[in-house]
């Protein structure tokens, strides 16, 4: 499975209330369907459910499973197989000796397949994970009944991205997982160890954790941890500490987690700019790790991303190509390696990803690494596989985000490619010291101005609700307005599941203004008047051309622009300022906007249908 939840537990307390907790905390990778595994008395106890994580505890709850201290547990994002019970994880091997869950997806698994029910298996799911568990079962006596072997000896065999975790019956007290292109962490506390596919799933119990990294075997008991390669031999890993509480992942009084994180901006955006100028006033990204001379040496930078963290990467373009000069390409990572991109030892490629597990994001960062690009990782989690695979990693501060639809995790990928534009300029001197300064400030005093933004939703929660029942909402924006009517789009699109698009304002008479009917909202992002005039002229046009066509116009507008409000059928006010620090203000009432619509609307904000927070196939 591609995107789904992993929690593993093996220590003295109930392995079960352990593992749906962690569940809970992970249902945003993948809400499908659910399922747990213990070992009690030398058998393999499963139950498992279609649907969400609720279902399996009402399973639970009429079906109840026997006292354990070793388990395993998943939530699934289906991609082989349908949401069924049958599909659910955990799978058992024939002969129910093993259990095994999974994230990723075996490649060969129809080959793999052909063999043992040639051999006579008989499988029970349309999974591609099933084949592991078979294989499993039969490779426990070819490895002398030695788990950690056997799963060596199967990993061998796979093709593809997994992270696998197995139970085996006939040891209790063991639980072995292994991990390739897909996230697995380990969770060290005191006479218990957990796995999980996020900290979040153990963070209440411990903060120690290890990164693993590719093509590696652990295997977990309550007092130990062993890590090997696929092949036996015994590695290193390097232990962390996760710097976030539990409450960071919890709902801590709101309502909804998306609520809540877009209530933590302000907060988010300080943390991001924290300790990142020095006394000296100069930019300072010491755990960034790139060398200056080879800094001034590239002569282009490419952004890869996906989804909001590639509208995050469009708004940096702006900004980075004003202050250094440098051409800045922004590509979507599921496009950049398959179209032969000319990139080399002198292209920076800067990957942006919330998750740092994003496939396509990370394929196409291998593919630049193999043109010889250098790397940079801009990442919200701490020791995700993007960052480990690039030569530098600016991490973002936002705590972690739970709720499917990214929101402040957009605003400190903003932050956080800023500083590497200021830092460029900063490096290759084509900003003056005062200058950089002055953005800096200016990039200091946004928490204040997002915090104004939150203390004055209500005229768009209103209008939000006045239009719930549109069927289709047009966003339209120039230069850094641009990327954020399409992060507005998308917002709605995620969260209202209702047609929205975002357009370049001078592009819509170019075709899409056909679209425009009697009726239709167009959120306009308004530039500065005080930016450049020119910019705020045209888009008054533009407001004029929809208008003139029956379009009802909500402008987005800094305070004191008082010729917009006869241009507008609705205006919303943020606060005045300088145009590239517009798309950190601009951006929250289109976030307010789309997850009110989507309460309006009935519809579930942290975890809406067919989306999963972190998509780790391609
Ligand atoms: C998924 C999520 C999006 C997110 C994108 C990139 O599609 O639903 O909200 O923007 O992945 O995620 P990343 O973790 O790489 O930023």
């Amino acid at each position: 499975m591609p995107m789904c939840g992993i929690v593993g537990y093996v220590g003295q307390k109930q392995a079960l209330e352990i593992i749906v907790a962690g569940l809970r905390r992970l249902e945003y990778r993948g809400y499908d369907s659910a399922g747990v595994a213990v070992i009690s008395e030398g058998e393999l106890e499963v139950r498992k459910k279609a649907g969400k994580l609720a279902n399996l505890e009402s399973l639970l709850g009429t079906d109840p499973l026997p006292a354990s201290t070793t388990g395993i547990g998943h939530t699934r994002w289906a991609t082989h197989g349908g949401p069924t019970d049958s599909n659910a994880h955990p799978h058992l091997s024939e002969d129910r000796s093993v259990a095994v869950i999974h994230n990723g997806i075996i490649e060969n698994f129809s080959e793999l397949r052909d063999e043992l029910t040639a051999s006579g298996v008989l499988l029970a799911s349309e999974t591609d994970t099933e084949v592991v568990a078979h294989l499993l079962a039969q490779a426990i006596p070819v490895a002398n009944g030695d788990l950690p072997e056997a799963m060596r000896r199967v990993c061998r065999r796979l093709e593809g991205a997994f992270t696998l975790v197995a139970i085996d019956r006939a040891q209790p007290d063991l639980v072995v997982a292994a991990r390739r292109n897909s996230p697995l962490v380990v969770g060290v506390g005191q006479g218990e160890n957990f796995l999980a596919s996020d900290v979040a799933a153990f963070v209440d119990h411990t903060r120690e954790a290890l990164e693993l990294g590719q093509d590696q075997v652990v295997a977990m008991t309550a007092h130990e941890i062993l890590v090997t390669d696929f092949d036996g031999a015994p590695v290193e890993v390097k232990p962390f500490h996760v710097d976030w509480d539990a409450s960071a992942a919890e709902k801590g009084g709101y309502e909804l987690f998306m609520l809540k994180e877009i209530a933590e901006q302000p907060k988010a955006v300080a943390d991001s700019l924290r300790g990142r100028m020095n006394k000296e006033s100069r930019i300072q990204l010491d755990e960034m790790h790139m060398d200056e001379g080879l800094l001034r040496s590239i002569n282009k930078v490419v952004v890869i991303a996906c989804g909001t963290a590639a509208n995050a990467g469009m708004v940096a373009k702006y900004a980075i190509e004003h202050w250094t000069r440098l051409p800045v390409e922004v590509e979507l990572a599921s496009e950049f390696r398959y179209r032969d991109p000319i990139v080399g030892p002198d292209s920076l490629v800067i990957a942006i990803s919330q998750s740092g597990e994003t496939m396509d994001t990370l394929m196409a960062l291998r593919h630049a690494k193999a043109q010889g690009a250098r790397t940079l990782a801009i990442c919200n989690t701490v020791g995700s596989t993007i960052p480990r695979e690039s030569d530098a990693v600016l991490y973002t501060y936002a705590g972690p985000e739970i709720a499917v639809a990214s929101t402040k995790a957009f605003l400190t990928q903003i932050i956080a490619a800023y500083l590497v534009g200021l830092y460029l300029a900063q490096v290759r001197g084509t900003m003056f010291e005062d200058e950089i300064r002055a953005v800096f400030t200016e990039l200091h005093g946004m928490p204040e101005k997002v915090d104004r933004v939150l203390d004055t939703t209500e005229p768009v929660r209103a209008l939000a609700r006045d239009l719930s029942a549109a069927t289709s909402v047009l966003f339209l924006g120039r230069h850094v307005g641009y990327p954020v009517a399409l992060e507005g789009a998308l917002k709605l699109k995620e969260l209202a599941y209702m047609h929205a698009e975002g357009f370049a304002a001078g592009e819509l008479k170019h075709g899409p203004i056909a679209l425009i009917e009697e009726g239709v909202p167009v959120i306009v992002v308004v530039p500065s008047p005080k930016g450049r005039a020119i910019l705020h002229d045209k888009i008054v046009s533009n407001i004029q051309e929809v208008r003139a066509r029956g379009a009802v116009v909500i402008a987005i507008a800094e305070e004191g622009d008082e010729t917009i409000a006869k241009h507008a059928d609705h205006v919303i006010r943020i606060p005045a300022v300088p145009t590239l620090m517009q798309p950190l203000v601009a951006t929250v009432p289109l976030q307010v906007f789309a997850c009110e619509m989507a309460t309006a609307r009935g519809l579930d904000v942290d975890q809406p249908r067919n989306l999963a927070k972190s998509v780790t196939v391609e």
